[in-house]
């Protein structure tokens, strides 16, 4: 009923009007089967096997069945994840986002942690690994990924309250310096199969 009028008001009053949180409980189990659909891209553990997919093992539920609703509602678009998306159901969302989620990661700097991005930190940690609950892990993800989602946050493509406004007066070269930061994490995996 109401669902039809929302699209309209979509993105901006209403950011992700399908709540990831109205989902029912994810069954990891079940999720390691859909997640057969995604592994040639994301691999079964959530590393990603192609530059332009993210890692996705270990990042917070949550966000995960977050991103993938806004790709089946559009409020987020990508050719590939757009149409991954537009066929899944409430369950499936919920049970794949409990299995890629329930993957343990580790980070590893070879930089000056001193040397990390100030404006970041506090929120993704100087490794990459979040600290903060909802928000994704950035730790080696490729810097082709990284740059592609500050530039849609930045031209509105993808939008969020926080992120949104803080790449706003990002330049190219700031985007490019700070995907090089954590794209040069070294991130690994432990499998959960
Ligand atoms: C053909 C390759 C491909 C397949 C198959 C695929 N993905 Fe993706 N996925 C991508 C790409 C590319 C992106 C990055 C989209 C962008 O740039 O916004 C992505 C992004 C995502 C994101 C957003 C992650 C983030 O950090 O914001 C999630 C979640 C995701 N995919 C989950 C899945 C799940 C679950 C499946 C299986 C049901 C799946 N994907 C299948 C290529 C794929
Ligand atoms: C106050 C907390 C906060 C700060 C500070 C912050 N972020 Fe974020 N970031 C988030 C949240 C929350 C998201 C998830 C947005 C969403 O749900 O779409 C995010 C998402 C991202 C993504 C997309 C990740 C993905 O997997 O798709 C990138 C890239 C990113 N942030 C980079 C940065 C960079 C670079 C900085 C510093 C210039 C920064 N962020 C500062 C909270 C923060």
């Amino acid at each position: 009923m109401i669902k039809g009028f929302l699209p309209c008001l979509g993105g901006l009053l209403f950011a992700g009007t399908v709540l990831a949180q109205d989902l029912p409980v994810g069954d990891p189990d079940a999720g390691r089967k859909v997640a057969s659909q995604c592994r040639t891209c994301h691999g079964l553990n959530g590393f990603a096997q192609i530059p332009i997919a993210p890692h996705i093992g270990g990042e917070p539920e949550d966000y995960l069945a977050a991103q993938l609703l806004a790709f089946r509602d559009g409020t987020r678009a990508h050719e590939m994840m757009t149409v991954v998306a537009s066929n899944m159901s409430d369950q499936a969302i919920a049970d794949v986002s409990a299995w890629y989620a329930a993957h343990q990661v580790t980070a590893t700097l070879f930089a000056d942690e001193a040397d990390a991005p100030e404006g970041c930190v506090s929120c993704h940690g100087t490794d990459g690994l979040a600290l903060v609950e909802g928000v994704p892990n950035l730790a080696g993800e490729t810097n082709i990924y990284i740059a592609t989602q500050l530039k849609a946050f930045r031209g509105g493509k993808r939008e969020h309250e926080v992120m949104s406004s803080i790449s706003t007066d990002l330049s190219d070269d700031d985007i490019r310096a700070l995907a090089d930061w954590f794209a040069a994490v070294e991130l690994d995996i432990e499998p959960n199969d």
